[in-house]
């Protein structure tokens, strides 16, 4: 922990050495949320900050970056092209899976942590923002950048690093702890389904898919049945329910996922923390970081990334936009499972895939092929295929049980894409690649290979 908090006070000094900075950052909640604290840290401290969001960094985008000839604050993205950055002066807050030691970089994964729950993009650099403020300050700025805290840990729950363990842990955990202590944030333990600020418990049952409870995941009959059964009014809201009620719902739901043999850790990730900002008002999507960061991916993955900045920064214009792509957001997302529902998942030895042409976005297909994988077969890890511009995107995502039986899914897919032409990386439970189009067969051979060799140890 010592060397990697020394590791983000250098990057700080590195960073504050230059009257401009550009910010290029990653395209989720959690690369909004990064890019938005290194953005705002760096105005703070009397830097110039212009701020660039990427899908992914390829040769163009790199190129592209290079031309603007400056100094470059990567966040939540980076790390997997390290090698490729020659040219370019940088500093680095990520927690992708890295290419290789860089002195520049803060990575978890250099440190003995795990990108993949300890430490997200937006958390690794709220760490270096601290370091900032003691910079060339243009006004008496007496704040340490602890408002900033609570959208880190939204840009956290945005990757599912809560998801594993039902809480945040790893060095994640400290940034909770020193949320606390500030009361920036406050922790509740309850129902960790999303939508209980915003949505009437029905929906909210109705929509939930972690874990996906027949009868009631997808089944409004089903939900207002059962709440029906147990006197509660369908119609209000999570955070309106009495206490004793809260208490009928969640036994209620336990014994059925019991009946159906939902497995135990599934089961017990179903209640756990919660992070609320309690400095955003109750009932909106900003006062619950699940809620929060949902609707910061509507925005950027649908090209309005400075929509999402706009809402983390307090703007009720952006807010307002960011709540109309929320709907829309939605609507994708259950177009998409209907699309593979009725398509259908394919089966080889290791892994299940299906591939959705131009069906679903390619910014989604991942969260999509995620949501499918909660109520199929959960076994084999998951990979889609989606048409994109710059080639075919592919996602994949494994179960926690599957990575602790050796599955690497960033390692798995970058060995798979680079053999077609292709990159790829990300992190052990979820990961992606872009591979040029007519190679998916002999990607998806090949990838079988690897998973069966990593199972195999
Ligand atoms: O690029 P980045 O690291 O920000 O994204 C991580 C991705 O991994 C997110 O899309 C997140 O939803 C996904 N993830 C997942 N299941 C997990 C952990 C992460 O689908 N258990
Ligand atoms: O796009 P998707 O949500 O499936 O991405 C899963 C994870 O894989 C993310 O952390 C993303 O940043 C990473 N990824 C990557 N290289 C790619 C594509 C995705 O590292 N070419
Ligand atoms: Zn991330």
């Amino acid at each position: 922990m010592n060397e990697l908090l020394k590791r983000a006070a250098e990057l700080a000094g590195r960073i504050l050495k230059n009257e401009e900075v550009l910010v290029v950052t990653h395209i989720d909640a959690d690369g909004i949320t990064a890019g938005t604290i290194a953005h705002t840290s760096l105005l703070r401290a009397g830097v110039e900050s212009g701020i660039r969001f990427v899908k992914q960094l390829d040769e163009s985008e790199i190129e592209a970056i290079k031309d603007e000839n400056t100094f470059v604050w990567f966040t939540d993205i980076g790390s997997g092209v390290l090698n490729m950055l020659d040219g370019i002066e940088f500093a680095i807050t990520d927690h992708h899976l890295p290419q290789s030691h860089h002195p520049m970089q803060l990575n978890p994964h250099d440190f003995g942590y795990d990108g993949a729950f300890e430490l997200s993009g937006a958390t690794t650099t709220y760490l270096v923002s601290k370091y900032l403020r003691n910079g060339r300050t243009l006004f008496d700025y007496e704040n340490d950048n602890s408002d900033l805290l609570p959208i880190s840990i939204v840009g956290a729950v945005g990757d599912l690093q809560d998801s594993r363990w039902g809480m945040l842990k790893g060095l994640n955990r400290e940034i909770v702890m020193e949320g606390l202590r500030k009361k920036q944030i406050a922790v509740l333990r309850d129902l960790r389904f999303f939508g209980k600020q915003t949505r009437p418990v029905a929906k909210m049952l109705e929509y939930n898919s972690d874990p996906f409870i027949p009868g009631i995941t997808a089944n409004e009959s089903g939900v207002l049945n059962l709440l029906e059964s147990l006197g509660v009014d369908p119609w209000v809201r999570w955070i309106d329910l009495e206490i004793e009620k809260k208490r009928r719902v969640v036994s209620a739901l336990v014994s059925l996922a019991m009946d159906f043999g939902i497995p135990y850790t599934s089961i017990l990730r179903m209640v756990g923390e919660c992070y609320i900002l309690v400095n955003e008002e109750e009932g909106t999507e900003k006062r619950d970081a699940m809620e929060f960061s949902t609707l910061l991916n509507a925005t950027a993955r649908y090209n309005e990334a400075e929509v999402g900045m706009g809402v983390c920064l307090g703007d009720e214009r952006a807010y307002r936009r960011a709540r109309t792509l929320l709907q829309n957001h939605r609507k994708n997302l259950s177009d998409g499972i209907r699309f593979v529902d009725r398509e259908g998942i394919e089966e080889l030895e290791n892994i299940q895939y299906f591939h959705a042409g131009s069906n679903i976005p390619d910014t989604i297909v991942g969260i999509v092929a995620g949501m499918c994988f909660y109520k199929g077969n959960r076994e084999k890890p998951i990979i889609a295929f989606a048409e994109s511009d710059k080639g075919v995107k592919v996602s994949a995502r494994a179960t926690y049980r599957l990575v602790e039986r050796g599955v690497h899914l960033a390692k798995a897919l970058k060995r798979a894409a680079e053999a077609v032409g292709g990159v790829g990386g990300g992190h052990s439970v979820a990961a992606g690649a872009t591979i040029p189009e007519g190679r998916e067969d002999e990607f998806l051979k090949l990838l079988d290979r690897i998973i069966g060799e990593q199972l195999r140890g």
